[in-house]
């Protein structure tokens, strides 16, 4: 009995000795490209390159307020979309072969648990937002969760960008639409600190979310999946931007009256106002 306990026990440390080799070899063998792409700033992390106190930025008379930050979110999100959804289809068609909705098809099942998921945004690709989702959500809430959204699709599209080298075909668009996504993040920002709600926000999404097997993956038909699958969630995410602010501009639509006619955008809670969208109004 004793013998047995002693067996399995040195076993257990062998292995366990053995695990702990192979990571520390995998730490020595990993770093030096790991280094290497940490020293670039994340363009998604503080998008708008506020110091701390972004005391100078809250006193800005040229702030925008109420409706008018909706309004900019959206009409950024519009741009981004348009420039992503023809991006899409040229990208299925000369990779692929294919349209994007045959694309779309073949792998709807797959998908990366470090990017928002369907439980998250309640839609998929050229889905409508499940409107029990949509009724249930408060402005505030949804600038911060709509903002860490993007963040992860950025860490995505960084790595597209990056493969894309020094000419790939699609290193134009795909930049571009790194740059659009920045430009949401930036409206939303406005709107998280003109609202007063980033103590709510959660910590950064880091460039390490994304696993570096997917980054180091050299089969090019695998890597061109691995696009797909990031920029298709990019455009879904896009979509539910656009519709939950729709939404939300709609449903908040009178309490922001109110206080662009005079009182001030505290005494005007937006979460508490009527609901007065439909879902008609929604996907119009
Ligand atoms: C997306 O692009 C396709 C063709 O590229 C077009 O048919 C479709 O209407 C576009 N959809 C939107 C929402 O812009
Ligand atoms: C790349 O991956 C695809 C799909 O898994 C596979 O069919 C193909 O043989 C691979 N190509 C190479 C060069 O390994």
């Amino acid at each position: 009995m004793v013998n047995g306990h002693t067996v399995v026990g040195l076993t257990q440390t062998l292995f366990s000795g053995i695990y702990i080799i192979l990571n520390l070899s995998y730490l020595i063998a990993a770093p030096i490209k790991k280094d290497q792409m940490d020293e670039t700033p994340e363009k998604w992390i503080n998008p708008l390159g506020l110091d701390d106190s972004n005391a100078i930025f809250l006193n800005s008379e040229s702030v925008p307020t109420g409706k008018a930050l909706i309004t900019r979110i959206l009409d950024q999100t519009r741009i981004a979309l348009n420039q992503a959804n023809e991006t899409k289809e040229e990208f299925a068609h000369r990779v692929f072969n294919v349209d994007s909705s045959q694309l779309h098809e073949d792998w709807k099942s797959a998908d990366y648990e470090w990017l928002p998921q369907r439980r998250d945004i309640h839609k998929g690709l050229d889905e409508p937002v499940a409107e029990e989702h949509l009724t249930s959500l408060n402005f505030d809430e949804t600038l911060v969760s709509t903002y860490h959204f993007l963040q992860s699709i950025a860490v995505g599209l960084e790595q597209m960008v990056k493969d894309q080298g020094e000419d790939g075909p699609f290193l134009g668009k795909f930049s571009l639409s790194e740059y659009n996504l920045v430009l949401v993040l930036q409206e939303i920002q406005t709107a998280i600190i003109e609202r007063g709600v980033n103590d709510k926000m959660k910590p950064d999404i880091r460039r390490g979310s994304m696993p570096e097997s997917l980054r180091v993956e050299n089969n090019a038909t695998t890597k061109n999946v691995r696009d797909w699958i990031i920029y298709r969630d990019y455009i879904s995410l896009l979509q539910y931007v656009w519709e939950v602010f729709r939404y939300l501009k709609r449903k908040v639509y009178s309490s922001f009256d109110m206080s662009l006619s005079g009182k001030s955008d505290s005494e005007a809670p937006v979460n508490e106002a009527p609901t007065k969208a439909t879902p008609n109004d929604v996907n119009e």
